[in-house]
């Protein structure tokens, strides 16, 4: 049936029809916050790539949860900034890491909000990449030692996903078997599985002091050109046992996530980057675009697009929209 009997206006006539039919609906369950927790006391230091983001120190970080939990938030995501960094990232394995921290403090006082915990090195290693270098590279095993003993540290200071984001082969096999030696059983894992060698983290590194020293990250994150790859990636991180798969960043990579969603059967999660995220404050700060209209439809291809999670800085500003 064709035109003139078929007229797909007709539905688009009224905002009842129009809301009755639509595909995709963006919920407050469907977004995680990440923030910043930084050493230090009374520290609210803005970022400037991105408005409206700080790092903070634990007892403002505090403050900063209560006021996101009662705006509608249920979920956030935590990095960490050291004040001392070393080779290995063992600073990030200790009970008195800077998350370590952090979560038990949330956790005292906002215990219904959901910490999902980032698990790399590259926040505290002094090179600024995501592993234990040998030979100018990082070595992929024994990265594998340091992000299971950070994930079984963050696990006992009381968060409730653990998100490892390095890009190591193995690590949520090695990461889900020191969980489960340790009682953490039934602590999930969204892996960042698709993850490419990306510059739309660049503002991000600024925030999170985790720019690589020499080099870049492209001989573990993905090549942007490539799709089976991610596939293969995906496949593995499943295999491993993660519970979550991640596609990062988001919007150059929406075909990604909808091939992720068509071969598997396993929730996603997608990274709007702090680049994705940093574009769209300056060209509303510039007055070029309406910021409200232009994050709701971000957000809301992301998950029409097949994700089921999203990680957004935008989150803060959208959550009592929805
Ligand atoms: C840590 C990590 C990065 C991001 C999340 N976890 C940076 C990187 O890989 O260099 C980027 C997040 C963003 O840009 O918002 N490995």
């Amino acid at each position: 049936m064709s035109f003139p009997t078929t007229r797909l206006r007709r539905l688009r006539s009224t905002e009842v029809t129009r809301n009755m039919i639509r595909e995709t609906k963006l919920t407050r369950d469907d977004l995680i916050m990440p923030l910043f927790v930084r050493y230090g006391q009374n520290v609210k230091n803005p970022i400037s790539s991105m408005p409206g983001n700080y790092q903070l120190s634990v007892d403002l970080l505090v403050e900063e949860c209560k006021r996101l939990y009662n705006k509608g938030v249920q979920s956030i995501l935590l990095f960490g900034i050291p004040e001392h960094k070393d080779e290995h990232g063992l600073v990030a394995c200790q009970e008195n890491g800077i998350v370590q921290q952090a979560a038990r403090a949330i956790k005292k006082a906002v215990p219904q909000l959901f910490i999902v915990a980032d698990v790399c090195n590259c926040e505290y290693t002094t090179h600024g990449h995501c592993g234990t270098i040998i030979d100018g590279d990082v070595d992929n095993d024994s990265t594998l030692i340091t992000l299971s003993k950070q994930s079984v540290s963050l696990a006992e200071s009381g968060v409730d996903m653990i998100a490892p984001s390095d890009m190591m082969d193995g690590r949520v096999a090695a990461i889900r078997a020191a969980l489960d030696e340790n009682s953490f059983k039934n602590m999930p894992i969204m892996a960042y599985s698709a993850k490419y060698a990306s510059a739309f983290y660049g503002p991000f590194r600024d925030a999170a002091e985790s720019a690589p020293q020499f080099g870049n990250r492209a001989t573990y994150q993905m090549d942007p050109a490539n799709s089976n790859e991610a596939i293969r990636e995906v496949e593995l991180d499943i295999f491993e046992g993660a519970d979550i798969v991640m596609v990062k960043p988001a919007l150059s990579y929406l075909d990604i996530i909808r091939r992720v969603k068509d071969e598997f059967n396993i929730p996603i999660a997608a990274y709007n980057v702090s680049g994705e995220f940093s574009m769209i404050k300056a060209a509303a700060e510039k007055g070029w675009i309406d910021e409200e209209r232009i994050t709701l439809e971000v957000l809301t291809s992301i998950k029409r697009a097949g994700s089921d999670v999203i990680i957004s800085y935008h989150t803060q500003d959208v959550v009592d929209k929805l």
